[in-house]
């Protein structure tokens, strides 16, 4: 196991190159089991996750072959309608190939993801939606076991909450579905739109894309395509954050700025100077930031997967800010470690206290999530003397060579091997 070592207090400058979005990658991969045929797949960020994924859809019987950021997956037919349990326990997103299994292949069995760091996270709307479409669905032996007679039906589904990859499941299930399917209180996020178009190159009728109402009307088949995966919108904000908690003059390339204008508008509205472009944001530090409340929502709210980074932030930010929790009960295991470093930080349910304080000390901490990782790290970057980021095999999820692009903007950071 590795652990990250960083010097803290360098003023980080530069600019820096944002990968394809992990969680853009994940669905478009788990789609290629929708058709027969080749897709070739752009700008694939090489992080674990999506490793995790290709392995699942080889065990499934997909051809894989990567050069770089390409990736051209080829599909004969499947092997195995099943996903093992040893690689979805280690990826929850591994769920999102049940829709497409069940769709075109008339069955599917996904071991049934279970807690992890951040709550109970249930996948009982994706069961739910694909029941309605007429799959016949038991849990036995952990596992989620799903099949249909003949094809899905179209049907209108209403979302309790906007789910991300709840929305993804069943958004590629009802393009093979038989009649419209209506997805209400869909998720808006940018990795929906971005699986929608590349479902649309393949032949699938989507429209709505973006709204919370997408109307599905099926088709018999759908055929590969070519596809650019969109820029990492948490990746791109974790660098700006880098910029910002650094006191330095980052430049962020290769990324949607239209994607992240929640967090751009707490940035400016914290004090930090930002220039946006239409692909890239220069963020330069002026002075402490003020302290400003967040409150994480389904997009285009202010993410979730960012509420820990921007507490590093806060946590060095002039007065006291509130951030609240609302989309998963259990994020805030990053508040303790960072509590370690000197922060200044109280939990009152969902919502999180930060009095900011005018320097944090280097400590050991140890990793619990993916955000909570970046979060350390970042909060490492500001701090007095050294930060020792224990369990990083989180980050590696996530992050396409976060050390070496800290590295190439400045920073000291080095991985080493764990000491036990
Ligand atoms: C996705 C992202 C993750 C991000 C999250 C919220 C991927 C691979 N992961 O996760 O990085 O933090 O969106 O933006 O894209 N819920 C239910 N029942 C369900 C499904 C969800 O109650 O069947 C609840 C969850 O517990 C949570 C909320 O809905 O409170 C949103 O979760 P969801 O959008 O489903 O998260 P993921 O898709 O797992």
């Amino acid at each position: 196991m590795d652990c990250m070592v960083i010097q803290g207090g360098r003023r980080l400058a530069g600019e820096v190159r944002i990968s394809g979005a992990k969680n853009t990658a994940l669905p478009i991969l788990a789609s290629t089991l929708l058709s027969k045929g080749t897709c070739a797949l752009l700008n694939m960020p090489d992080v674990r996750d999506v490793l995790t994924m290709s392995k699942v859809l080889t065990h499934l019987g997909a051809g894989i072959e990567v050069h770089g950021d390409r990736y051209t997956v080829t599909l004969a037919g499947v092997a195995s309608c099943q996903a093992p349990y040893e690689l979805v326990k280690t990826m929850r997103a591994s769920v999102l190939v049940l829709g497409p299994l069940l769709a075109r292949w008339g069955e599917a069995i996904v071991a049934l993801p279970g807690g992890c760091a951040i709550g109970a996270r249930p996948i009982n709307l994706h069961l739910a939606a694909l029941e309605k479409m007429g799959a016949e669905i038991h849990i036995e032996h952990g596992n989620v076991h799903a099949c249909i007679r003949g094809r899905l039906k179209g049907a209108r589904i209403y979302f309790d909450v906007p789910t991300v990859t709840g929305t993804e499941n069943v958004m590629m299930a009802a393009c093979l579905a038989e009649g419209t399917t209506v997805l209400e209180n869909a998720a808006r996020e940018p990795e929906v739109s971005d699986l929608a178009s590349f479902l649309i190159k393949r032949g699938a009728r989507v429209s709505g894309v973006g709204t919370d109402v997408i109307t599905i009307d099926g088709v018999p088949e759908l055929h590969g395509a070519d596809h650019e995966i969109v820029p990492d919108r948490v990746e791109t904000g974790t660098y700006l954050i880098a910029g910002a908690i650094t006191g330095g003059e980052v430049r962020v390339v290769r990324c949607r700025p239209d994607h992240c204008d929640a967090l751009l508008a707490k940035l400016q509205e914290a004090g930090v100077a930002l220039k946006v472009e239409k692909e890239a944001i220069q963020v330069r530090a002026n002075g402490q930031p003020r302290a400003v409340d967040v409150k994480t929502l389904p997009y285009p709210g202010f993410p979730t997967d960012m509420q820990a980074q921007m507490m590093a932030l806060m946590a060095l930010a002039r007065g006291s800010s509130v951030i609240t929790e609302t989309v998963f009960e259990s994020r805030f295991l990053h508040v303790l470690e960072l509590q370690r470093m000197g922060a200044d930080i109280r939990i009152e349910g969902n919502h999180a206290v930060v009095t900011g304080v005018g320097r944090l000390s280097g400590a050991p901490v140890m990793a619990s999530d993916l955000r909570a990782s970046a979060c350390l790290i970042l909060a490492g970057l500001a701090a007095e003397g050294e930060t020792r980021v224990s369990r990083v095999y989180h980050l590696d999820r996530g992050y396409e060579r976060l050390d070496a692009k800290l590295t190439g903007l400045g920073a000291q950071v080095r991985r080493e091997a764990e000491r036990v």
